[in-house]
């Protein structure tokens, strides 16, 4: 049945996606972002773009009243590990505190939030592999710390409003719009590198596994778990190194370039891979889209949005 939702975060890399598939199922959309890393042409002209801070507690329960989602789909955060570390503060107002605020909004409705955390961020580099969400989380950075303090609160409100709210703990997420100028998002990046025929550095030396998690899946997992309680490990359980991200892109772009190797930068894991069994059992969701097909797939379509800008 179509409805109205609300995604925080939606003129982002993975918001930008979520937007898209409400608004093919009908519902209407309503973007809120304060674009500092978000970008106005990724969202779809039917939606409606608010530009607000989710840090400003009034505003953010203004638009809700006026709004009266359905669901809040919160994708919005200061999402860069490095970031969090030059500036832990303003991690924590964005991610903690903006976080209590879309719940605290949520519940003046009765609205239900699907939130995304970390997978990749939390774990630390001890935990068995794949991980489930039992796994103590021992984060390495800021930014995991600053997702697991949220993901606490998105749960006792849930407990205390009784409204389902779900956590979302998404792996190494790939595909079309990523922005290849961050410090990850390392398909974007050398997608980049091989569009502009530069060597790029394999940290690790092309060691260290991931666990990418194509984009498309990545929202149907988000649309599952809307309505439902409980955290979920959103990936694939295959761990894949660094050099064959960059082996796979190559042969996409039909290239050959000898990227450059490198140690592993300070506070990186050296291993992360995710148990995503929960998410099949109880949302009935599996990725589909395996490695190779996603990063063919990617390729062509940032190709694509380099050449129109
Ligand atoms: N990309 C990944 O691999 C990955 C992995 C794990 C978790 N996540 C989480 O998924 C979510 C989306 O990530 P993404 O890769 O699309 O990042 P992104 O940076 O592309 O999107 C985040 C969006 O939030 C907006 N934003 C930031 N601070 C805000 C604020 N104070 N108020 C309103 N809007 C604000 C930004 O402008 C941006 O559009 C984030 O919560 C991120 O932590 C991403």
């Amino acid at each position: 049945m179509a409805s109205s939702a609300i995604v925080t975060g939606g003129a982002g890399f993975i918001g930008s996606h979520v937007v898209d598939a409400l608004l093919s199922d009908g519902d209407s959309v309503t973007v809120v972002d304060d674009l500092s890393a978000g970008d106005p042409a990724r969202v779809a002209k039917q939606a409606d773009l608010r530009v607000l801070d989710i840090v400003d507690l009034p505003a953010l329960k203004a638009l809700v009243a006026e709004i009266q989602p359905r669901a809040i789909f919160h994708l919005a955060a200061q999402a860069s590990v490095v970031a969090s570390v030059e500036d832990p503060g303003r991690d924590c107002e964005v991610n903690v505190r903006g976080t209590l605020n879309v719940v605290e909004a949520a519940g003046e409705c009765g609205a239900s939030v699907v939130f995304t955390s970390t997978g990749g961020a939390l774990y630390g580099d001890e935990a068995q592999m794949p991980t489930p969400e039992d796994r103590i989380p021992a984060p390495l950075s800021p930014y995991g710390a600053s997702k697991w303090a949220a993901e606490a609160y998105v749960k006792t409100w849930s407990l205390s409003s009784g409204i389902p709210h779900a956590v979302c703990r998404l792996g190494n997420v790939y595909g079309p719009r990523q922005s290849p100028h961050g410090e990850a998002g390392v398909v974007a990046i050398f997608t980049h590198h091989l569009y502009t025929d530069k060597a790029p550095k394999l940290y690790g030396h092309g060691k260290p596994t991931r666990d990418y998690v194509y984009v498309g899946d990545v929202v149907n997992a988000l649309l599952s778990a809307s309505g439902r309680s409980g955290t979920y490990n959103i990936a694939t359980q295959v761990e894949t190194d660094v050099a064959t991200v960059w082996s796979e892109l190559s042969k996409a772009a039909g290239k050959q370039i000898e990227p450059e190797l490198a140690d592993l930068r300070p506070g990186e894991l050296e291993h992360s891979c995710l148990d995503a069994s929960l998410a099949e059992r109880e949302l009935g969701w599996r990725a589909e889209v395996p490695i190779g097909e996603g990063l063919r797939r990617t390729y062509e379509a940032l190709v694509a949005e380099f050449e129109s800008k």
